[in-house]
């Protein structure tokens, strides 16, 4: 099978997972209207072009968080890569090593942190936490991820609840017996809350005071994942974080909230470049990432094509799957006049149709 672009590894994968696997990632909430919307937001806007400036050279490089990354495309954490392939997470840490870029660990990880270093030592690499109501707990999961040379704290704030994803429902979706959340193995585990068959998530209560909760008990880089507004995005610089992800959670959770991309602009005209903003939901194609770097995002996450990469071939698929992704953005990058991605800027959006 041919692998042209990110949508065939979507097709193969709704072909071979399991179906616990296949719904389980593409779920949405309720209608899947924002799921849907993030990727069909980008078809809605249009590119302004230049020509005549010698792109015979082109530069995909640029930084997260002042670390060098080789392309603007980093992956975002998303939880059981043991559904799709029995290596796990620690194939996506190889992947995201060969292609020097930054990998979001997802607190519900089914390889430990453990075994992901190990796999890929010389990875960049985020960790994804939630904080649970008992943040001795939490803290622990910081102190051990920090050991590990993890280099960011994203914290989750779009999940005080899970969304209703239906498919969920009627599956009664659960963990498969052989695959375990490892994060929590070998770790505190006095609350119940935590328990991970209970697929339980952050403690509903938290606010920005848990957020210097955070920082108080690291040193490292906060990044909130999960704004939508520039009044959350104020509030975040106002508290000191470093970087913030514009994502609607690929749709899973608020059903109805704007595309990622229409919620950038905004955002980025709050935060005035206080801090990084990032994006992720929906970026299937090259100029798609041109796109939201054009809005002013930073660098932009994908979530569901890594598991898609997965699916179809572990490691290797991943490493195709973010190949394409980076001869696609090179393409649009140069042939609308850019030789790298600070050349990127709003004169390339049309922004009247007319
Ligand atoms: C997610 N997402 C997610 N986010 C997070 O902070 N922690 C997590 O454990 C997970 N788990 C997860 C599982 C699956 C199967 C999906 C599809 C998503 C959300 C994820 O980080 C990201 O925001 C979206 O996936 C981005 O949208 P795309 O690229 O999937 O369209
Ligand atoms: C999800 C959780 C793990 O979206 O964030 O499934």
């Amino acid at each position: 099978m041919a692998m042209v672009c990110l949508n065939d590894f979507e097709k193969y994968a709704k072909e071979h997972l399991s179906k616990t696997a296949w719904d389980y990632y593409s779920a949405g909430a309720d209608e899947c209207c924002t799921r849907d919307d993030n990727v069909l937001a980008y078809k809605r806007i249009r590119l302004r072009p230049r020509v005549l400036r010698d792109v015979s050279e082109s530069d995909t490089r640029t930084t997260v968080q002042g670390t060098e990354i080789s392309f603007p495309v980093g992956i975002s954490p998303t939880g059981l890569h043991c559904l799709a392939w029995h290596e796990g997470e620690t194939a996506t840490a190889r992947a995201a090593e060969a292609f020097n870029t930054c990998y979001i660990t997802s607190t519900y990880s089914t390889s430990s942190v453990e075994e992901i270093v190990a796999a890929a030592p010389n990875g960049y690499r985020w960790f994804q936490i939630y904080v649970f109501q008992d943040r001795k707990f939490s803290e622990q999961i910081v102190r051990r991820v920090e050991a590990l040379g993890y280099k960011a704290i994203v914290l989750t704030a779009d999940v005080p609840y899970f969304g209703n994803r239906r498919n969920f429902i009627l599956n009664q979706f659960k963990l498969p017996p052989h695959l375990q959340l490892k994060i929590f193995n070998g770790l505190h585990q006095k609350q119940e809350n935590a328990v991970p068959e209970k697929y339980h998530t952050s403690d509903p209560s938290i606010t920005w005071k848990d957020v210097h909760w955070l920082q108080s008990i690291t040193s490292l880089p906060i990044i909130i994942k999960g704004i939508l507004t520039k009044e959350d995005a104020e509030l975040a610089v106002e508290h000191g974080v470093q970087g913030i992800i514009v994502s609607n959670h690929g749709g899973r959770q608020l059903d109805g909230t704007l595309a990622t991309i229409d919620a950038l602009s905004e955002i980025v005209g709050a935060v005035k470049g206080r801090i990084e903003v990032y994006l992720d939901g929906g970026i299937r194609t090259g100029s798609d990432i041109l796109k939201a770097l054009a809005l002013g995002a930073k660098c932009v996450f994908i979530g569901r094509p890594v598991l898609w990469g997965l699916a179809y071939k572990g490691e290797e698929g991943v490493r195709e799957v973010l190949q394409i992704l980076k001869n696609e953005f090179r393409l649009a990058m140069t042939l609308s006049g850019c030789r790298n991605v600070a050349e990127i800027n709003r004169n390339l959006i049309q922004f009247s149709k007319l």
